[in-house]
């Protein structure tokens, strides 16, 4: 059997890079004050309905649906299901935080701000390719009750440090900002694209077209390449931005430079989802990875709690790809080394000795060591070699001579330099010398 379409395996170093970047994730952004938070894998679904929007490609194509069994009879015979049993596996994390938000009154009005951060798995039904998978894997923060123009410029200033801390070279990536404008601008600008799809409806597909009425920002993320070329052309909405949301603009970019943050802006950066206000952004690799070189994005989303039934709360936050953050890293030369698996082995030299050396690394892993035995029956030559190869630096060595006197041998494993030690002092004294 394999995994499905789309999904990996994190097998070896690649399990080793998803820990060593959520570290240096939990590293960063916990000095700048964000605190864990964990919601479920899969919501109802019309938290990403209502939060993310109907007319973009993450909710109208890419979602898994979730069906129980009893669901699922349900469905093929053709019965709908209640909202709560209507499910979705999350095609990203913001929409289930401001739900769990929104829930649990985690942003009390009046309060302070709140800053969370979440890690872990994502799903979209996308055509898999490299960088771009159906499960994969965020580390994303949302930041809820901050409407100022330092908070915007604060996370993205966060997300280009992580990327400093794991290595990632200044000149290999690219910082890309715009202004989405708001519930006061934004609509003219919608009619005018709106108009300009219309002008050109005979060059766009047909989702570009389908979705005109609907929601015509979407054709700046077609995928389609004649429709990139069109909307190159595109009205701009930089020149519609109304006087708060332009000041607001500014404001992000003077902060980004008071800190010595490089960007470029472009106008035509309207992300996939459809919950974003004013600042957007986007990381994107430079060179390596094609089309999939987007390695993390995100931007305000002032609307989106009273969207999903909450009090008016301004929010903003971004998510990172692990995948596509490893591939970069990968790109740039940076591997992540796999740690030896145990410091200290203890060898068996007949089976009479093994109750010792069983309590021998209990006690050793007790007083906080990495110790391993073997559980095979394996001669003692074998288990040596397994010591090498775990990269152990102490063995004790557990024998029937050495119990008769009531001692093991303690032997380092690059030296050989071996000494006799009492048996119920092995564990602390082999602790004693390894730290
Ligand atoms: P997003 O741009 O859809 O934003 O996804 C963020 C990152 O997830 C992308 O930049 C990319 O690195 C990675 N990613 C997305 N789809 C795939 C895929 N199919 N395979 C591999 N990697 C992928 C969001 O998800 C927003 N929730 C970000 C946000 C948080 N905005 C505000 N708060």
């Amino acid at each position: 059997m394999k995994a499905p379409r789309g999904t990996e395996d994190l097998l070896g170093s690649d399990s080793i890079a998803w820990d060593i970047i959520q570290n240096t994730a939990k590293d960063i952004f916990s000095r700048y004050g964000f605190k864990p938070i964990t919601t479920p894998i899969f919501e109802q679904q019309d938290v990403f309905v209502r939060g993310i929007g109907k007319a973009t490609d993450v909710v109208d194509k890419e979602m898994f649906h979730v069906l129980s069994n009893n669901g699922f009879d349900k469905v093929s015979h053709g019965e709908s299901l209640k909202a709560a049993q209507n499910l979705a596996l999350r095609p990203e994390g913001t929409a289930g935080v401001v739900r769990s938000a929104i829930e649990h009154n985690l942003v009390p009005q009046g309060g302070p701000t709140v800053k969370l951060m979440y890690a872990g798995p994502m799903f979209r039904c996308e055509r898999p390719q490299k960088g771009r998978l159906r499960q994969f894997n965020q580390i994303g923060v949302e930041c809820l009750g901050a409407a100022d123009p330092s908070a915007d410029a604060e996370i993205i200033i966060m997300l280009i440090r992580f990327y400093e801390a794991l290595g990632i070279k200044k000149d290999s990536i690219r910082l890309l900002i715009n202004s989405m404008g708001d519930d006061n601008c934004r609509p003219a600008y919608r009619e005018t694209i709106r108009q300009y799809i219309h002008d050109h409806s005979d060059d766009l597909c047909e989702d570009c077209n389908r979705r005109a009425d609907i929601n015509p920002l979407r054709a700046f993320d077609c995928k389609v390449e004649k429709c990139r070329e069109i909307m190159e052309g595109a009205p701009k909405i930089s020149d519609s931005l109304c006087d708060d949301c332009k000041a607001h603009y500014e404001q992000v970019k003077k902060y980004l430079d008071l800190a010595g943050i490089a960007y470029e802006e472009d106008p035509r950066l309207v992300r996939g989802l459809d919950y974003y206000t004013r600042t957007v952004f986007e990381v994107q690799v430079i060179d390596g990875l094609g089309a999939q070189n987007a390695i993390g994005g995100g931007g305000r989303y002032d609307k989106l709690m009273e969207v999903m039934g909450g009090k008016p709360t301004p929010g903003i936050g971004f998510a990172l790809g692990f995948e596509r953050t490893y591939l970069a890293l990968q790109a740039s030369g940076i591997e992540f080394k796999e740690d030896s698996e145990s410091d200290v082995y203890v060898a068996v030299v007949d089976e009479a000795c093994a109750n010792e050396a069983f309590s021998i690394v209990q006690a050793l892993r007790d007083a906080g060591v990495r110790a391993d035995m073997d559980h095979q029956g394996r001669s003692l030559k074998s288990q040596f070699k397994q010591a090498d190869r775990m990269g152990c630096s102490v063995a004790i060595v557990v024998g029937p001579d050495e119990l008769a006197n009531g001692q093991v041998t303690v032997r380092k494993m690059d030296t050989h330099e071996e000494e006799k030690v009492a048996v119920e002092a092995a564990a602390q004294h082999v602790a004693d010398m390894l730290s």
